[in-house]
């Protein structure tokens, strides 16, 4: 079943007739991996409930760590990184089919779009003209709406590249396609690097004036059990947006100082997640967006993930201004994830680099408007190391 696409390294160079046949015909990680940057494979991963036909791909870089994305929202299923010692884990949240990633509402791993986080009522008024889009979380509008990018097939095809196995995954969003306008074509490139970082690159035109945030929603345990709470979390930021009671930022830039929401040096997630706080309360933990410390469209780094039991840590850089950090609190033991865990109350954490939530509704937010002519563009890098 399995094919083997492409060595990388050689593909790019120009050599990739020969070597395409040779990987294609033995198959399998042994082939090609231990002489090149890396490689892709292409494999069915089934079906969805109505019969569309999904492929996963699994890249691999020297190092043997291990990326999975299938077609199905451009969802990143596994991600394997080692430990320490040297043990290779799982270290992403996510199901064993499609029918079961089609089931579950937590969106995980999933490309989000066309709107990542909410809208206020599901509303916004561009040039003059009021649109509603579908009220999926009420009263808001939350990820794009019921069918978000996160819930259609993309487009995908391994690109040539000198550092390491890449996926090009496209989709086109039609004009009203859950009420936003504008027909919005979308590229969002995975690539897997040498150094252990796993990035994905979003780029986006569109045909008609219109709002655009794009990001990604893995769930991430370093520990691949268990609870996030003693992992630890850096978040590079001096302000938050808190929210009302629907999780509408209130459009006020607050400084983190004195609050549980000071994460500029590095703070377990339940030193302070069960104090008595309005913002807390609301979020069931933290479920907020921060703004980061650096200049928009600059790659830096956002936040930080560190496992003290096995020693994983992980960087994610973006290019977006803010990041939403969500604690895992709508996780309540009605997912059978991957390998038959279920998934409990905080088992797992999402860093969303984003726009702020509800920015077509927020003058003072950075603009999330794209007009034709423009391209919408952000990076989010996940960067794996030990220590
Ligand atoms: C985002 C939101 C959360 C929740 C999750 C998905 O992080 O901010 O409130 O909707 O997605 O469960």
């Amino acid at each position: 079943m399995q094919q083997m696409i492409a060595n990388v390294t050689l593909l790019a160079a120009g050599l990739s007739a020969a070597l395409l046949t040779g990987c294609a015909s033995t198959g399998g990680s042994s082939c090609c991996g231990s002489t090149s940057e890396g490689t892709i494979m292409k494999e069915p991963f089934g079906k969805t409930l109505d019969g569309q036909a999904v492929d996963i791909y699994t890249l691999r870089n020297t190092n043997g760590v291990e990326a999975r994305i299938m077609t199905y929202g451009g969802t990143l299923v596994s991600l394997k990184v080692p430990d320490k010692s040297g043990n290779f884990g799982d270290v992403v949240l996510g199901c064993d089919s499609v029918p079961d990633y089609q089931k579950q509402t937590a969106y995980f791993g999933a490309l989000i779009g066309r709107y990542g986080n909410r809208i206020a009522k599901g509303q916004f008024v561009l040039d003059g003209k009021t649109y509603h889009l579908d009220i999926n979380n009420p009263p808001n509008s939350l990820h794009g709406g019921t069918n978000g990018y996160d819930k259609v097939i993309w487009a995908a095809k391994p690109v040539p590249t000198d550092s390491g196995p890449s996926l090009e995954m496209t989709y086109v969003s039609k004009d009203g396609e859950e009420g936003y306008p504008g027909t919005l074509k979308i590229k969002a490139v995975y690539k897997l690097t040498e150094d252990n970082s796993l990035r994905i690159e979003f780029t986006a035109t569109t045909d008609k004036d219109t709002v655009v945030n794009l990001t990604g929603h893995t769930y991430w345990n370093l520990a691949g059990k268990g609870n996030i709470l003693d992992h630890v979390v850096m978040i590079n930021a001096d302000k938050f947006t808190p929210v009302d009671e629907t999780l509408i930022p209130t459009g006020v830039l607050q400084p983190v100082d004195g609050t549980p929401f000071d994460f500029r040096t590095p703070t377990a997630v339940g030193a302070r997640i069960e104090q008595v706080n309005e913002q807390i309360k609301f979020g069931k933990g933290y479920d907020h967006n921060w703004v980061l410390n650096k200049e928009t469209d600059k790659l830096d780094v956002a936040a930080s993930l560190y496992d003290p039991t096995t020693g994983r840590m992980l960087q994610v850089l973006t290019t977006s201004p803010g990041v939403q950090f969500y604690s895992g609190n709508f996780l309540d033991g009605t997912v059978t994830g991957k390998g038959g865990w279920v998934y409990q109350f905080r088992n797992g954490l999402c860093f969303e680099p984003q726009h702020f939530p509800d920015s077509p509704n927020q003058p003072n937010f950075p603009s999330t408007e794209l007009k034709p002519g423009e391209k919408h563009h952000n990076i989010i890098e996940y960067k794996f190391s030990v220590k």
